[in-house]
């Protein structure tokens, strides 16, 4: 068996232009990115680069242009079923309290009702939600709703976790929280996660490997560092180390310059 959970290998994805119709834009090419059995990454880069479009591409959610997925060893066809996703957008049915929502995907997989909301249960207490099972999404706050589709995702037990930018819509205090509890839940279980984000503290606060994404078009990694810091590791106490200061300025040397011309691309396209 493979030691890789997930391999994106050689990746290009070429759209058609939404700016120039007619015209075909390359956001991500020559990409290869690996994700160690248990291993937590984190892939950072400008907005617009093609972060999003790497995790569809491991999701199995979007074929890429050339080169290849594999999951554990396996090439990928179609969608990945051994990722569970989440996204930045909310992702919760509104017509379904918490519990329904958690226990969708135990349904679709003809898990036995009383089975499927035990479990569901289980997982709303996990995240901090019990006795809230009853509740609308339109009645929690967006730190629980991101709660809720947390355990929408874990309960299914995917051996890879996929999350784009799932907390960024979130306050500071609200996202720390959160990004420990995930952290807690991993270190539990030890599933390999890829985790988008362009919040480079973020990044290196959870992650084992931290992976720089250049800006578009034709955006490839452009750095990759090694996260040594000691785990378990509390979000907001870990950025206070002289070892994640000394990282952070690492990274962001490579960073930078991206960012500016990410930026400046954007502001191109506005205008
Ligand atoms: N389906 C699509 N059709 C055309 N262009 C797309 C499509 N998906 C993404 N793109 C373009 O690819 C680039 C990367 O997008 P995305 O992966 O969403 O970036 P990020 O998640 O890093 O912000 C952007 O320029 C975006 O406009
Ligand atoms: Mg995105």
């Amino acid at each position: 068996m493979s030691d890789y959970a997930l391999e994106l290998l050689s990746i290009r994805c070429t759209f058609l232009s939404k700016d120039d119709p007619g015209q075909r834009y390359t956001a991500v090419d020559d990409t290869t990115l690996r994700i160690g059995a248990g291993e937590f990454v984190s892939v950072v880069g400008p907005t617009g680069c093609g972060k999003s479009t790497l995790l569809n591409v491991g999701a199995g959610l979007l074929e890429p242009s050339s080169g290849g997925v594999k999951v554990f060893g396996q090439p990928l066809t179609g969608v990945n079923r051994r990722a569970g996703y989440m996204f930045q957008t909310e992702a919760l049915m509104p017509w379904r309290s918490a519990i329904d929502n958690v226990k969708v995907g135990l349904q679709y997989r003809g898990v036995p009702d009383a089975e499927a909301h035990a479990q569901a249960e289980a997982w709303l207490s996990r995240v901090g939600l019990t006795g809230f099972g009853d509740r609308y999404p339109h009645q929690l706050s967006g730190g629980m709703r991101k709660r809720v589709a947390l355990a929408q995702t874990l309960v299914l037990d995917p051996d890879i976790i996929l999350m784009d930018e799932p907390f960024s819509a979130l306050d500071v205090q609200t996202r720390q929280l959160m990004e420990n509890e995930v952290l807690e839940l991993w270190s539990a279980k030890k599933k390999a996660v890829l985790f988008i984000t362009h919040d480079l503290d973020e990044a290196i606060a959870m992650s084992d490997r931290v992976v720089v994404l250049s800006a578009g078009p034709a955006t490839r990694p452009i750095g990759e560092f090694v996260i040594d810091l000691p785990r378990p590791r509390d979000v907001a106490e870990v950025r206070t180390q002289p070892r994640f200061v000394e990282l952070h300025r690492q990274i962001w040397e490579v960073l930078r310059d991206e960012v500016l011309k990410g930026y400046a691309q954007q502001l191109r396209k506005a205008a």
